[in-house]
């Protein structure tokens, strides 16, 4: 069986992710979106509520499950059997970094990266423009899931989005 792991923070998961996690979907046997833990950054969600968030976002997928991991991602590759990770470029300026992920990944535990071009619809797109536009009131239903959309709402209306 051929597993792929989309990693990432997820604070929150926005229509340019679930585009990438579809995509995965229909190209691997399983795919596990990882929700990466780092215990320096406190988001606008807790890990809960993004996962919780991630479920509701996929749950027409029936190879997708949901997952936490605290630590370097290919150990959480190796002691889950996953031979890959994928991950969405949505410009050029994404590609150094990924590229710098995606080979220390390999060198460390001999982990493949795909890199998958977004939609070019999705290519403005980041968790944390979205925050930002949901805190001042802005409208981010056209990128975000709906339920992620009305909890954004509910945090901007208490002051913690
Ligand atoms: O959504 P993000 O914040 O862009 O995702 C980045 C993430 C979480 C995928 C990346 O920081 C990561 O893989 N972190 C896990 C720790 C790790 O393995 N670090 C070494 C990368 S070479």
């Amino acid at each position: 069986m051929k597993k792929a792991v989309c990693p990432g923070s997820f604070d929150p998961i926005t229509n340019g992710h679930l585009d990438v996690i579809e995509r995965a979907s229909g190209l691997f046997d399983h795919v596990v979106i990882a929700v990466l833990v780092n215990s320096s950054k406190s988001g606008v969600f807790t890990v809960e509520e993004r996962v919780d968030l991630i479920k509701d976002s996929v749950k027409h997928l029936t190879n997708v499950t949901v997952d936490t991991w605290s630590g370097l991602l290919v150990d959480y590759c190796e002691r889950n059997d996953i031979s890959a990770i994928v991950k969405g470029l949505r410009a050029v300026s994404d590609f150094d970094y990924e590229l710098q992920m995606a080979q220390l990944n390999l060198q460390l535990k001999g982990i493949d990266t795909f890199l998958m071009a977004t939609k070019p619809t999705y290519s403005f797109l980041s968790s944390s423009l979205v925050r930002e536009i949901a805190r001042y009131g802005g409208d981010v239903s056209a990128l975000v899931p709906p339920r992620v959309a009305s909890e954004l709402a509910k945090k901007a209306g208490k002051g913690s989005a």
